[in-house]
């Protein structure tokens, strides 16, 4: 049994990896509106109080970020940094931070998704994301102390957010949420790093 963060845990991805790996393990449950501990990914002071909060912990997974979703050629700065500081810097500083309050062996997962390798209308925002924070785990792999491990999952669009995202993605085989939450089990539970567990 290892004490896993889950960020995100009230989300669609999050709330199938809690199913997951609950059965076996100890399972903190954090969100930014809705979860028991309440978290901005974005604000360094939330995740230092969060993290001041909990204690010593095995595993951090993070299912949460957004990102901008709108066409080029109207697509303004500011928007484009809602996916910077939100999804892409906000897993980061969750992973640097959050580095410091694991135990030796201790291991991240976060999250990009299919759009850093299949572009979509719309998706510039999250294609640029996406890609740099399967960049960032494969080279904070290598440098991060202790043992500590760190991988992404990237998943397609899944089943049960087809309701949101469908339009966005026709043509795309969605999968279903459950089999992205395998993906979350080998990384916290196995032995890889620097790995980005595309799902879809
Ligand atoms: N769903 C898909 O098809 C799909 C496919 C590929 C990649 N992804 C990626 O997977 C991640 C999760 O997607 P999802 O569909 O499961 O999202 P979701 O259902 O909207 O859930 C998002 C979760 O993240 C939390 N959250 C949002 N912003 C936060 C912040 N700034 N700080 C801390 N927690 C925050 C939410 O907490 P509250 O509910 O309390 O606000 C909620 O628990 C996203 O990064 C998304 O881009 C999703």
């Amino acid at each position: 049994v290892v004490k896993i963060l889950v960020i995100g845990a009230t989300g669609t991805i999050g709330q199938a990896v809690v199913n997951e790996l609950a059965p076996r393990h100890e399972i903190l449950h954090a969100g930014r509106s809705r979860a028991p501990l309440r978290v901005d990914i974005t604000s360094e002071a939330s995740l230092r109080e969060l993290f001041g909060s909990v204690g010593k912990i095995d595993a951090i997974v993070c299912a949460a970020g957004n990102a901008h979703f709108g066409p080029l050629q109207t697509m303004t700065a500011d928007q484009f940094k809602i996916g910077l500081d939100d999804k892409l810097l906000g897993q980061v500083q969750l992973a640097l931070i959050g580095a410091e309050h694991l135990t030796d062996g201790g291991s991240i997962t976060l999250t990009s998704g299919i759009l850093s390798r299949e572009p979509v209308k719309n998706g510039a925002n999250a294609s640029t994301v996406n890609a740099a924070i399967e960049g960032f785990v494969r080279a904070a792999a290598i440098e991060l102390p202790r043992g500590i491990r760190i991988n992404a999952v990237s998943p397609t669009v899944v089943v049960e957010s087809l309701p949101i995202y469908g339009p966005y993605f026709r043509g795309f085989e969605a999968a279903p949420v459950q089999r992205v939450a395998y993906a979350y089990a080998k990384s916290v539970e196995g032995a890889q790093t620097g790995q980005v567990y595309c799902v879809g």
